[in-house]
């Protein structure tokens, strides 16, 4: 998987506009506060943070992109808009607060809660590129993840029935260090960074016990380095969908505590 694919975006198009927009905003913010004042209170300053508090309230309909809700656009116009329409969002909010740093708390969350949302975001879109290109690129197996418990469970009834008539070293092998790790899904941030990750060292020891196993339980022996290694890729199949049904966790508890401190935000300087 080479670098170039996950950071290449899906529609050029829109991530240059993207740009363009957020260069018009730092410019303009860059002229007005040349020749005025710059406040967040009173004119651009306001217009940046009011034009981002609507971007914001857009990004939170995302979910009505589901099928059933979806009134309007394809999945991907619905996601590739989020994707952008927050980055310009941000791009506002820094204007807004004058490119420079908060004055006191609310601030310093809104502007690190904005920051955390739209970075969470990012990195959910190079999961979504990069796991499931990892996984048809690095392993054999596919699975559907409900299924990877039983399939395990499968696997390791298969590999017990392999060594039903074993002699002793091929017995002692088998139930200390073959069975504990077959006997259930081992899931680890690991597969991330390498998704065939401790293949190799994992099977040195069958190549090991081959030399001590009689001729006749070799090909037993090969059968249960089959069996470990489709094991392995159930557990980077689980791992890596678990990651990727997973890490909106990082993304939407942290957009939902924005919205509610803009809110208060908003409110206050209504009520002041
Ligand atoms: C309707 C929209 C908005 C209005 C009316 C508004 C209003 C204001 C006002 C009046 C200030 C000056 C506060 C002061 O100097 O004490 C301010 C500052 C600020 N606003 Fe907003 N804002 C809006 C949207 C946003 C959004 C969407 C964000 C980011 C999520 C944001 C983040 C900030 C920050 C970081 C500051 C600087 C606070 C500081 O210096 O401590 N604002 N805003
Ligand atoms: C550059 C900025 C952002 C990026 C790259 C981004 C990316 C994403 C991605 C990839 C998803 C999941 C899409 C899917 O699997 O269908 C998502 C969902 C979501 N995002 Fe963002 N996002 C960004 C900004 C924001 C902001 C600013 C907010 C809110 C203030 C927000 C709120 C949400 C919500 C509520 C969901 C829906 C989760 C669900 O489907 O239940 N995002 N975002």
């Amino acid at each position: 998987m080479r670098l170039g694919q996950i950071v290449r975006p899906k529609r050029p198009l829109n991530l240059n506009l993207t740009a363009i927009a957020c260069i018009f905003v730092l410019l303009t913010y860059f002229v007005v506060s040349y020749r005025w004042p710059f406040s967040p209170k009173h004119g651009a300053g306001l217009v940046f943070g009011v034009t981002a508090a609507t971007l914001f309230v857009f990004e939170m309909l995302y979910p009505a992109r589901r099928p059933r809700a979806r009134p309007l656009g394809t999945a991907q116009a619905w996601i590739q808009a989020h994707i952008y329409m927050g980055a310009i969002a941000f791009c506002l909010v820094l204007a807004h607060s004058g490119l420079s740093w908060p004055h006191g708390a609310i601030g310093w969350l809104l502007l690190l809660l904005s920051f955390w949302t739209v970075v969470s975001g990012i990195v959910g879109v190079w999961l979504q590129k990069f796991i499931p290109a990892s996984l048809a690129e690095g392993l054999q197996v596919e699975a559907v993840y409900e299924r990877i418990p039983e399939l395990v469970k499968q696997l390791l009834d298969e590999s017990d029935g392999l060594v039903t008539e074993a002699g002793d070293v091929l017995d002692r092998f088998y139930r200390n260090e073959v069975r504990p790790s077959l006997s259930k899904v081992q899931v680890s941030w690991a597969f991330l960074f390498d998704v065939r990750g401790g293949r190799e060292r994992a099977l040195e020891p069958f190549r090991r016990v081959l030399r001590f196993v009689d001729e006749h339980e070799k090909a037993i022996v090969e059968d249960l380095m089959a069996i470990y290694q489709e094991k392995m890729e159930l557990d980077a199949q689980r791992s890596l969908q678990g990651i990727l049904r997973r890490w909106l966790i990082l993304h939407v508890p942290a957009a939902g505590l924005l919205m509610g401190l803009l809110t208060v935000h908003i409110v206050s300087w209504i009520l002041y």
